[in-house]
Order: C-alpha cells, then structure tokens, then sequence
C-alpha cells in the first residue's frame, strides 16, 4: 500500500480491496481524523446514487467534546436504564433460518474472539456497552431521515453509509456502522437538536483502528456465491 500524502495517511487502494477489506471496527486510536479528511469521505459518499436523485439522507458529525459528552449521557442511560428501543424494527420480531443461524455465528464469533462464554452475562453486557462510547471512534455520525419519506430513501441512505465505509478506507481509516446508537434516539434527538420529524436510523464511528487490539481480529464470514445468487439460464414459458 502506498502512502501517496505522507499527513491524510492517503494510500492507492483498489475498490476491490477497499470493499473486499472493510471491516467492522470495534477499536481505535485516539487520534481524530481532521475535519476536513471527513468532510472529503462525506462528499464523496454524497454522490451515492438515490431514486430520482432525491438526496434523502442527513447526518450529524461530531468529536471532541461533544463527542465525550454523548458518550456520557449514552452510557449513562446503559447504566441506568438499560438497553433503549429504535423507533422502527431492523430486525424480524420472531427470527427464523437461515438468518438465526448467521446471526448466532456473528455474536458468538465477536463474543470467542474477546474470551467471552456463554454464562459470562457481565462480559457480554461490557461487550455490548462499547457501542455507547462509539467503540473508542474519536468521530461518530448519526444517520437521519424525513419520516415522510418511504422505504426506497432507506435504500439510498444505506447506499450513502457504504460509500463513507469506503472512501474512508483511502485514507486509512475504519469505521463501526451502528444501529445500537438508534436505542437512545431521544437522547440523541435533544442532544444534537434533531428535528422530530426525521427519524435516526443509525449511527457511525470513524477512526483510525487499533490493529493491535484483539477485537479488530475478528472476521466475520460471508455466504458462497450459490447460496444468493440465482443465474438464470432458462425462462419459464411465457403465459399465453
Ligand atoms: C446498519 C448496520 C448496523 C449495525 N449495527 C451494529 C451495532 O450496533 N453494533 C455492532 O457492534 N455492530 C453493528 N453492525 C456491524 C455488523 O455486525 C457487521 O457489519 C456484520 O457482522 C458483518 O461484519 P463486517 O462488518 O465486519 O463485515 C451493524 C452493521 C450495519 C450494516
């Protein structure tokens, strides 16, 4: 990998290995990416494509200070009240194959990972904490969205999230996507003064990550190719 600018930490990386190479990145570095660099990635992610180019997709960014003070009053709120609730399901009520079975591999794969068992419910609970302090992220986003707005924006904004975990990637930073933040969406929404007629779909952190830290080893698997794709090589007969 080359470091073409030495300071943004810019690298020539192939969009195959920028997708290819993404992971989800549960530890990082203090140090915050300049300002600038993420207003690059957030230019770049806002030539995503969107349904009649509508552009649905809004986000809220934030370091430093403000950064550590929703840290608190999210951690806060985990401490005290427990886990909070999204404004919409991400997530089928009753889980059902072959989705249970990937979703149990992905948890009990992170959980492995950090030496966390079964019965280790403090363990867990520690593990699941983290995503309230953005995983250590020095910059975290929020993902909003008009409420008026129908599920093909749910698309778009989800074509704009990838295209920031991307272009991130050019510069050598990572990122968490994290639809956890979304529990505490009140906190969030006076917090960063969000109007109520958008709703928070998710959030992010964004850093440079710790490749030293264990958590980051973790790789999650992926489905082979015969298993969601279908290639079409004979039609039915058309109806007359
Ligand atoms: C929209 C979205 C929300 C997610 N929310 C969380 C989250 O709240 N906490 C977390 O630890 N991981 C979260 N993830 C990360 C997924 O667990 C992860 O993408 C998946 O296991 C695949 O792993 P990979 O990202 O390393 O390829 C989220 C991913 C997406 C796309």
């Amino acid at each position: 990998m080359n470091d073409a600018s030495g300071s943004t930490g810019e690298r020539s990386i192939t969009v195959e290995e920028a997708i290819r190479g993404r992971k989800s990145t549960r530890a990082f570095l203090k140090k915050p990416a300049p300002r600038e660099l993420i207003a690059r990635i957030l230019t770049t992610a806002g030539r995503a494509p969107s349904g009649s180019n509508i552009q649905p997709w809004k986000v809220f960014v934030f370091d430093g200070k403000q950064r550590d003070e929703i840290a608190a009053d999210l951690l806060q709120r985990y401490d005290t009240v427990g886990e909070g609730a999204r404004e919409y399901e991400y997530y089928p009520t009753k889980w059902y194959e072959p989705y249970l079975t990937r979703r149990r591999a992905c948890g009990w794969g992170l959980y492995t990972t950090m030496g966390i068992t079964r019965d280790d419910k403090a363990g867990m609970h520690a593990q699941r904490r983290q995503n309230y302090e953005f995983f250590g992220a020095p910059t975290a986003m929020i993902f909003t969205l008009d409420r008026q707005l129908e599920k093909g924006s749910w698309l778009d904004t989800g074509m704009f999230i990838q295209s920031i975990m991307i272009a991130a990637r050019q510069f050598g930073l990572e990122t968490i996507p994290q639809a956890a933040l979304a529990n505490y969406h009140e906190v969030l929404r006076a917090r960063l003064n969000i109007p109520d007629g958008e709703i928070v779909i998710c959030g992010m952190g964004i850093g440079y990550p710790d490749t030293n830290a264990k958590v980051n080893s973790f790789t999650t698997e992926r489905e082979p190719l015969e298993n969601f794709v279908t290639w079409v090589d004979a039609l039915k007969p058309a109806k007359d």
